[in-house]
This record gives structure tokens, sequence and C-alpha cells, in this order.
């Protein structure tokens, strides 16, 4: 693992058989890098509910090219620690950078499968999880409080967070702009091709970006819990 600040480093003991993910096409990348902007109110508030304080530690499992990296070393500020690990070594060194063009402090980076981090247990005071593997669940904010059971934290809460985006907000187009930058695996896996999809993607934004057409985000879910002691 290395540190981010100031020299960019990144650590990897890349695996092989590490989940390949969504975020394997350079537009799916930015495509995150500007999700995380625009959800920063959102994780913000919702990192403030489960009371990250300073000096703590927090772990990122999956934290994609930026991730929470950033509000939480805000929270954690300088005496404490922030490591982001992402099996996609195009998505650490883009959270490197991130970190280092920022400045942010106490914060590492590395390449490793959330399934076998090799890092050593019992070493974190707060470690939430966003990632999916080969497309989305879109029930896994319900399913993973159950997960979280039965792995054995105790005290294990949820709160979530459902937003209306008013007409011309850029998350009224979430999916379509996911679609859209994975378009050339989809056409390679075979469901549609280039001009339907491109019919398919006009369709969609025009109906998304009409004024009498009511958009929520996807309900986002945090569960944070205790380890036993
Ligand atoms: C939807 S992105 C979310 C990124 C970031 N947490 C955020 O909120 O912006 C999912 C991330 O999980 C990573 N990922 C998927 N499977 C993984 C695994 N088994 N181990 C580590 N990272 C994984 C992907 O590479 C990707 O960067």
């Amino acid at each position: 693992m290395a540190e981010a600040t100031g020299t960019t480093r990144t650590h990897a003991h890349w695996d092989p058989d590490a989940a390949s993910t969504l975020g394997t096409s350079e537009g799916e990348s930015a495509r995150l890098l500007r999700q995380a902007e625009e959800l920063t109110p959102v994780s913000g508030e919702l990192l403030d509910r489960v009371g990250l304080a300073e000096g703590q530690t927090a772990l990122d499992l999956g934290c994609g090219p930026r991730g929470t990296l950033e509000l939480m070393a805000e929270r954690v500020g300088p005496g404490g620690r922030v490591v982001g690990v992402d099996a996609d070594e195009a998505h650490v060194a883009m959270a490197a950078r991130f970190a280092a063009e920022r400045g942010l402090q106490g914060v590492e980076v590395g390449t490793a499968d959330a399934r076998d981090t090799r890092l050593p247990s019992g070493t974190f005071d707060l470690v939430p999880v966003v990632f999916s593997r080969n497309g989305a669940d879109p029930n896994i904010g319900r399913r993973v409080p159950e997960l979280y059971r039965r792995a054995g934290p105790t005290d294990v809460q949820v709160d979530g967070i459902v937003q209306v985006f008013p007409p011309g907000h850029t998350r009224r187009t979430p999916l379509v702009d996911l679609v859209r930058s994975m378009r050339p695996h989809v056409v390679e896996l075979g469901p549609a091709g280039e001009a339907e999809l491109e019919e398919l993607d006009a369709a969609a934004r025009a109906h998304l970006e009409h004024p009498d057409t009511l958009v929520m985000s996807h309900p986002i879910f945090m569960t944070w819990g205790r380890a036993p002691a």
C-alpha cells in the first residue's frame, strides 16, 4: 500500500482472478469520477450519520477513481488514515492521482481484490462499500445489511437516501450514461447493435429530459455495524 500524498505511488499485488468489473473503459472511469463529484453531498451526509471521527482509520473498498477518499480524509483529519483499494489498476492510478492533486493527507491507495485484500483485519473503524461485479445488483442495498449480520458484525444499522432530480439535472441520466459508456462491451456481448443502442439512447434521453417526467435516484443505502468484541 502506498502513500498517495505528494508522490503518487501505488502498491500492486494484482490478482489475475480478481473480478472484472464495469469499470474497464475510459468512459466508465470518467463517469464514475463525475458521479462521485455529484454524490458528494449525499455521501458526506451519510458519513456524518455514521460518525466517522478525527483520528480514525477508514477503508474505501472498491474506491474506484475517487470514491469517498476525500470525504473520509476530511473527517479523519491529519491524525487519521484512509485506505482505498480497488481491483482495477487504472482506477487505483486515477485515485492516487486524485488524492495527490487534492493534497489529501494520510490517504493510501492500492490494487486489491475486496474478497481478499490482505490488509490486517481489525484495523479499520469504518468500511463503506460500493461495488458491483459484472453489472449492478439493483437490490444490493437491501441485501447488504443481511450479509453484514451473517458475516458477524453486531448492531447493524441502515440508512438511505432517495432524491428527485429536476429537469436539467445531470443525475437524470445515470443509467443511460452507464450504457453509453459501456456501449463497446454491450455490442461485443451481442444483446443489441450500435444502431439500435443509438436509437434507444435517444428515446430514453428524450423521455428523461422531458419536464413532465419525474426522475428519482436509485435508493442509496449505507450499512454499518460494529465488529464483534
Ligand atoms: C460502481 S464503482 C464504485 C466506485 C466508488 N466506490 C464510487 O462510489 O465512486 C465499483 C468499483 O468496484 C470495483 N470492484 C469491483 N469488484 C471488485 C473487487 N472484487 N475487489 C475490489 N474492487 C472491486 C470496480 O473496479 C469499481 O471501481
